[in-house]
């Protein structure tokens, strides 16, 4: 097997050069620990930026993917296929705020992606308005610091310039306020009667820094929607599938959206995405008007069943509340130790996140802990991002904390300006 130096030197000849990435290799993993092509073993606190749910090679997940390979992985939208079916209903049975509630969401829509989620909700709210007669009403209110994926719908609502930068994507028609500013949303809203088709929003600013929404924020948001005639639309791709400590994130504020993006987590690992909507929205995007090749496919959704399954027979939800409390804690105690490095910490469930002091770069903290053999993410150049495994042990989630300490302890000593600069 080829080295960890051969590989990324090889990767650098022949790999488009659009990612900065670490000069390591992940060859495989076990759980929530990974070893690289030199052997080097880490700990898996990012999950594949929140997507490895059941961490690596579980078992239920493999066999799943193994049997449906072994049977059929692919059929095309011009048939149903029965994975597909399963896991849409499985799907919107988990919206229902309370047991015993009718399901919020009623109908799926499956492709591969969180952007692709993104981009069928943005084509729901315009279509739905268009078929209403109501021609002005093609604007979205946003977010700043918001992420939604980089397809020109989606990059449009991104609310980060410089990933617009160069691409000439519709941000004329997407207007960005400060999260959690209420009165922000209401003066935008005022501003243009009739002109917003939709709000979208993330239950946690994820790529923005991991940053909860205010209480009452998404309720207000729900409202306000609703007295304007424009459609909620929740983007759950890093908070959805239990990430938070529940399902979904919306329901931690019991609002009721009209449709919600999912990815990452939903395949454990397997590229897929869904948009779930209401079903009032079902008769809005008819055939033709959208739809997908590989979207729902036999592999991806009995890959997701399992992830689904797993989740219910491990109570993985209530794992994800009681583990994320536990990560929340230790992560705090680290802050308090190093208050020259970090400014706090901060999340929900286990989508997590260590703010860093001013001038301190989280990518500096990032490759320090890498050498200690932790594997995290930067969210926003100011936030160390832990999301780990929802399977992960209390043992190797101490294990990590007191990892990221000892690296935090490196970058302390003799408080060089450098040191603390240097990615
Ligand atoms: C909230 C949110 N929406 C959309 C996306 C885009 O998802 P993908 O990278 O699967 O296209 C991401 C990815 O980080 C995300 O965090």
């Amino acid at each position: 097997m080829s080295s960890n130096a051969e590989i990324a030197s090889a990767a650098s000849r022949v790999l488009l050069s659009n990612y900065r990435q670490a000069p390591i290799a992940l060859a495989r993993g076990r759980g929530s620990e990974l070893w690289d092509a030199d052997g080097k073993r880490y700990i898996d606190m990012y999950a594949g930026i929140a997507v490895s749910t059941l961490g690596h090679a579980h078992p239920g997940l493999t066999k799943a993917i193994a049997d449906q390979a072994a049977s059929i992985l692919h059929t095309t939208n011009l048939v149903f296929n029965e994975p597909s079916i399963r896991l849409a209903e499985k799907l919107v049975a988990r919206t229902r705020q309370t047991s015993g509630a009718a399901p919020l969401l009623t109908r799926a829509f499956f492709c591969n992606s969180g952007t692709e989620a993104m981009e069928a909700c943005v084509k729901l709210a315009r279509r739905r308005a268009f078929l209403a007669g109501e021609s002005r009403r093609t604007r979205f209110l946003a977010f700043h610091q918001a992420f939604h994926g980089r397809s020109m719908g989606a990059l449009a609502l991104t609310g980060t310039p410089k990933y617009w930068e160069g691409f000439g994507c519709d941000v004329e028609r997407v207007t960005h306020v400060n999260y959690g500013d209420t009165d922000a949303v209401r003066i935008a809203l005022d501003t243009k009667p009739g002109e917003y088709c939709a709000i979208v929003v993330e239950p946690v600013q994820g790529e923005g820094g991991v940053l909860p929404a205010p209480p009452g924020f998404l309720s207000t948001l729900r409202s306000l929607t609703t007295d304007h005639g424009a459609l909620l639309i929740v983007d759950e791709v890093q908070t959805g599938i239990a990430r938070t400590g529940k399902w979904f994130g919306y329901q931690h504020e019991g609002v009721q959206p009209d449709a919600i993006a999912l990815a990452k987590g939903l395949g454990g690992g397997v590229p897929i995405g869904a948009m779930l909507v209401r079903e009032e929205l079902n008769a809005v995007l008819t055939p033709g008007s959208h739809g997908s090749t590989f979207g729902g496919n036999p592999l991806a959704t009995a890959a997701a069943l399992a992830v689904l399954d797993a989740i219910e027979s491990e109570g993985l939800v209530e794992r994800s509340a009681a583990l994320g409390e536990r990560l929340g804690a230790r992560l705090r105690e680290v802050a308090a130790a190093h208050p020259q490095i970090f400014e706090g910490e901060r999340g929900l469930g286990l989508l997590r996140g260590l703010l860093m002091k001013p001038g301190v770069e989280a990518r500096t903290m990032l490759v320090a802990a890498r050498s200690k053999g932790v594997l995290l993410s930067v969210a926003s150049e100011r936030v160390l991002r832990f999301t780990p495994p929802l399977t992960i042990t209390d043992a190797l989630v101490d294990e990590a904390c007191s990892l990221v300490d000892a690296a935090a302890s490196t970058l302390d000593a003799p408080s060089s300006e450098s040191t603390l600069r240097s990615g």
